[in-house]
């Protein structure tokens, strides 16, 4: 599948390294319709391709989309098993995207799924491990606490272990242990669906994001909205914590 360039909305060296995105209200956009939560979630995922083609066609670098969250479990299994459903299909499709050179990496604790959808999110990463165009972070059985936790616990094993002493644990050592290692913090994290809030995303990586919200539904956010909050971003002055 070809993926022809596009001009993005700003100077390229203005646009957000690393985006992250809480793909929300797909239940109620399908509420809207008279249809099923499931059916917010199909268009949901549609929506998500189209972004993920949009953002690399302007050359994102970094996008990260949070699809599941450690506390979506509590859902109904029906919805649930659609959700698990719909990963599998994606993670599928992922391969007739190879061309788009995009490495994905899952954040979240892959030992939640079941073990078919498991090996494929193990599949996935290997095999787009040496792409470089853009890399995108699947954040499915996410919790930031449970990851900041899950990295307190790995350096914990390595004091004990005797090849850590505790003085060292720095910030840069306890962000490498964290899913999202090998990308940078977030610059732009975005919200539709109308909510304000960060439902336990990347807590840690976006110290000093800038925060975009909009009342625009998942399944109805496209390629403008996603500008939209590009050029908001470019506008705003950073000054983490200096002058
Ligand atoms: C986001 O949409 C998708 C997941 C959380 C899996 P929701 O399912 O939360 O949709 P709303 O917020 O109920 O509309
Ligand atoms: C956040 O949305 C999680 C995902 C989009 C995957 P939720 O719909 O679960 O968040 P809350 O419950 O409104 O905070
Ligand atoms: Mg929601």
């Amino acid at each position: 599948m070809a993926n022809k360039p596009i001009e993005p909305p700003v100077p390229k060296e203005m646009l957000p390294r690393h985006i992250a995105i809480v793909m929300d209200g797909n239940g109620r956009w399908a509420k809207k319709r008279g249809m099923p939560r499931g059916y917010g979630h199909v268009q949901g995922a549609r929506t998500f391709r189209r972004l993920l083609e949009y953002a690399h066609a302007i050359g994102i670098k970094y996008i990260s989309f949070y699809a599941f969250s450690t506390e979506n479990w509590r859902r109904p299994d029906d919805e649930v098993h659609g959700i698990m459903n719909l990963m599998r299909k994606y993670l599928k499709d992922a391969y007739n995207h190879f061309d788009l050179r995009t490495r994905f990496v899952l954040l979240g604790d892959e030992t939640g799924f079941e073990p078919d959808l498991m090996k494929q999110f193990e599949d996935i990463q290997k095999d787009t491990d040496d792409f470089e165009v853009m890399t995108v972070g699947l954040a499915a059985n996410y919790g930031s606490r449970r990851e900041i936790a899950h990295a307190a616990q790995e350096l914990a094993q390595l004091v004990k272990k005797g090849e850590l002493e505790p003085e060292d644990i720095t910030e840069e050592l306890l962000a490498q242990h964290l899913y999202t290692h090998e990308m940078p913090d977030v610059d732009l994290l975005i919200r539709p669906g109308g909510e304000q809030r960060i439902s336990n995303f990347l807590l840690w990586q976006c110290a000093y994001a800038e925060f975009y919200f909009c009342d625009t539904l998942w399944p109805d956010f496209d390629s403008k909205e996603l500008d939209k909050a590009i050029i908001e971003f470019a506008k705003r002055t950073r000054r983490f914590g200096g002058l």
